[in-house]
């Protein structure tokens, strides 16, 4: 039940109140004067408050000025006999929601209360949603404990609430657009709207009016005024993915929109200004395009602001646990399946595999067993072939030693298969070693240990 105080020092006026107010079904509480109305206010929670402006003490101002001061969270409407736009003005200014003068029509007053009732219901339904959206995308939803993912999240928490743009850098599947949407949820621009644009999806030749929106009749098809991403995401952050695939005529127009904020729909004259953020997202080398000459150079500038690297998944061996435990009970919930419970021995398949399609092919392929094994334990045998690959090239191996009747020294002999598999390892790669490292699946350090032990000289060939 919706609850309700009546401040009022005539006590007609508050016995009339209280009876007509409880037939609407509210809850009413009353009092006769400020000071009393304000303890009531501070001990209880009321949704509303119709308060008299005049009254001897403490008056309406006065208990408005203190339910701001003091934070109080209730609706406030002014009850007076003397009414004139100045006190309204202030009243409004102090917080109250509105104004009722004496006398009042009941019914005329159960609706401006109804409408204050809805109007504060629905500011904190907005309040509630914009927490919500923020918990969302606060940077809880990066998971990772690898000093790389924290790095990154400590960088985040630092820049998101800048206006600076944004280039982040990392292969397909490493959480570009996870990180793009969750700076844009951190800043203050959180409440406008996050535009994502994939450059490389849109065919080249819309792709302008995509961005700039255009003017009827601007070109064939153009039948009516559209407005672009960059107007939409105005006062907001525009997320364009796949930068480097943007061609030399509108690399231009972006550094132009860049520079001076302002650009012209296609076919229009009017300039148009807007207040974007702009976050641009690419898994190409885009130093190395600007070498060549396909990306322009001042662009690049411009847009490597603040840059941002995610490293691929095989860099954090340490965090693909934490990221299936994660995505597990995530996609559960969300395909409303009993979690699967993963063996020791597929973790250990899934942390030593290469994962060249990093957190996506991770989440894909846990979004496969769960809707497959449904409350069940994952075995190595559900995981698709190629993580088999690598184990059965090992066996096969393995199995060509062959035990003759005179027996073997097996440290001798284990010796000889790590001596042959090293120089091979070390040919394959033309001698760098970090190659061969990862051939045999050994870091750079421990390879060179062995090699000075096993005294494997690889020459002048050697690089580093
Ligand atoms: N560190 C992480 N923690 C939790 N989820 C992650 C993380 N990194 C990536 N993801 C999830 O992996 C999926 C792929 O991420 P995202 O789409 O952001 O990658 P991307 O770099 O934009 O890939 P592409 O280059 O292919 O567009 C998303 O569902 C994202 O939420
Ligand atoms: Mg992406």
């Amino acid at each position: 039940m919706q609850r309700i105080l009546v401040i009022d020092d005539e006590a007609s006026i508050r016995g009339l109140l209280k009876d007509f107010l409880e037939t609407k079904g509210f809850e009413v509480l009353t009092a006769s004067d400020g000071e009393t109305g304000l303890t009531v206010l501070k001990e209880d929670k009321f949704d509303l408050l119709l308060l008299d402006l005049m009254m001897p003490g403490m008056n309406g101002m006065d208990v408005l000025r203190n339910i701001a001061s003091e934070k109080i969270d209730v609706t406030p409407i002014m009850i007076t006999a003397h009414a004139s736009v100045q006190t309204a003005v202030e009243a409004m200014k102090l917080g109250a929601f509105d104004y009722i003068t004496k006398p009042f029509d009941l019914e005329d007053m159960f609706f401006t209360i109804k409408r204050a009732l809805d109007v504060s219901q629905l500011q904190e339904e907005n309040i509630r949603l914009k927490k919500e959206l923020k918990k969302k995308f606060s940077t809880h939803k990066i998971i990772g404990n690898s000093l790389p993912v924290q790095n990154v999240i400590k960088f985040i928490d630092k820049i998101a609430d800048t206006d600076s743009t944004v280039l982040i850098t990392g292969e397909s599947g490493t959480g570009k657009e996870l990180v793009a949407k969750t700076i844009h949820y951190q800043s203050s621009r959180a409440r406008n709207t996050f535009v994502p644009l994939n450059c490389a999806a849109i065919p080249k030749d819309i792709l302008e009016s995509e961005l700039f929106g255009h003017e009827k009749g601007a070109f064939t098809g153009a039948v009516n005024t559209r407005i672009g991403r960059f107007e939409l995401a105005n006062n907001g952050t525009l997320f364009l993915d796949e930068i480097g695939e943007l061609v030399p005529a509108l690399q231009v127009k972006l550094l132009r929109v860049l520079q001076e904020k302002e650009f012209e729909r296609v076919g229009g004259v009017k300039t148009i200004k807007v207040d974007v953020r702009i976050i641009a997202a690419t898994n190409r080398d885009l130093e190395k395009a600007v070498k060549e000459e396909a990306f322009r150079e001042d662009l690049f500038y411009r847009l490597n602001v603040i840059p941002v690297h995610l490293p691929p998944l095989r860099r954090m061996k340490e965090d693909v646990p934490l990221l299936v435990e994660h995505f597990i009970a995530e996609l559960s919930r969300r395909k409303k399946k009993e979690p699967p419970v993963i063996s020791p021995e597929v973790m250990r398949y899934l942390t030593d595999y290469r994962w060249p399609g990093n957190v996506r092919e991770l989440e894909n392929l846990l979004e496969r067993l769960i809707i497959l094994k449904e409350g069940d334990t994952i075995v190595p045998e559900d995981l698709p072939d190629r993580f088999h690959e690598k184990r059965q090239a090992q066996r096969g191996l393995a199995k060509m030693q062959s035990l003759s009747s005179e027996g073997v020294d097996l440290n001798m002999m284990l010796d000889e298969i790590e001596n042959n598999l090293i120089i091979q390892a070390l040919e394959m790669s033309k001698g760098i070693k970090s190659k061969a490292a990862s051939l045999l699946g050994l870091n750079r350090t421990t390879l060179i240990e062995k090699m000075k032990k096993k005294s494997i000289d690889f020459g002048a060939k050697t690089v580093e």
